[in-house]
């Protein structure tokens, strides 16, 4: 009993330091997220694995401001952008507006207290978002949205997917983001400072790499679980619910490491 208290109060902890982080940074991530030529890739590549048609509805998890929500809107029925920040979701309404969109709702609640009824969504996306989560909640949430899809729905996951320096392309990427920090010069030197300590006490990056999320989707009971590299750190993962009794996983996928 006392193991799950602490277990409640690690989730408490973490889902109020994102959304204090999150209402700090909206502002400023909604103005940056189209000039990140490698963000932008990923948002791309989400969209087309996620394959969005007429009709469908569609939940955005960890919405932001709408960097996939307005892009898919004009595509379905309806879409459902979740999003841990007030500031996220205000922000994300009011690009909606901005762009004449009427089918974009948003709710600010963190993924980990969100309740969907199952079998009730087409399509389930989300973008940079669930490396924030602890490795517990991760697994959570991907269960949790797997069982939100229709037969035949599609969950699909752009990420940053790397382990913690186990193997050579967790070691790759590592070291080409620490290289383009040391070119930066001293507010670079501050940045690996700064992000060493975020990623070795995993307390606001929590990567995993692309075969522990492989793993998450398959113990969900989706199928045809296909991994996608696209830009350096980042990946996409996707899976279907109960469509076929098949897994497919691109080739090259190191064995698990978190
Ligand atoms: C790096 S931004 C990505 C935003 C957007 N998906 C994009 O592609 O630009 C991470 C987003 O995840 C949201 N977030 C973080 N933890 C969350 C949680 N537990 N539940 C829901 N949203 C969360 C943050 O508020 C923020 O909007």
């Amino acid at each position: 009993m006392s193991s799950v208290r602490s277990t409640n109060a690690t989730q408490g902890a973490n889902i109020s330091r994102q959304r204090r982080f999150w209402n700090e940074r909206a502002a400023s991530w909604d103005h940056g997220a189209q000039n990140n030529p490698g963000l932008v890739k990923v948002v791309e590549r989400v969209i087309a694995e996620a394959s969005p048609q007429t009709g469908m509805t569609v939940i955005d998890i960890g919405c932001g401001s709408g960097q996939l929500a307005l892009r898919v809107a004009p595509l379905v029925e309806r879409v459902i952008g979740i999003d841990i920040s007030q500031a996220m979701i205000d922000l994300l309404l009011q690009n909606a507006a901005a762009a004449n969109l009427t089918n974009i709702e948003g709710i600010a609640v963190p993924i980990e207290h969100l309740e969907i009824e199952e079998a009730s969504v087409d399509l389930v996306i989300s973008n940079y978002v669930l490396h924030h989560l602890r490795d517990k909640d991760k697994a959570v949430a991907v269960a949790t949205a797997a069982r939100w899809l229709k037969p035949g729905g599609r969950l699909v996951i752009g990420d940053m997917m790397f382990g913690r320096g186990t193997d050579a392309r967790d070691r790759e990427i590592i070291s080409s983001k620490v290289a383009l920090m040391i070119r930066k010069g001293p507010a670079g030197w501050w940045r690996i400072a700064k992000n060493a300590s975020r990623y070795l006490f995993r307390i606001q990056e929590r990567p995993v790499s692309i075969a522990a999320w492989v793993e998450m989707f398959r113990a969900a009971g989706l199928h045809e679980v296909v991994a996608i590299p696209v830009v350096n750190e980042a990946s996409v993962v996707r899976g279907t619910r109960g469509a076929r009794d098949q897994h497919i996983v691109a080739k090259g996928i190191p064995p698990t490491k978190r």
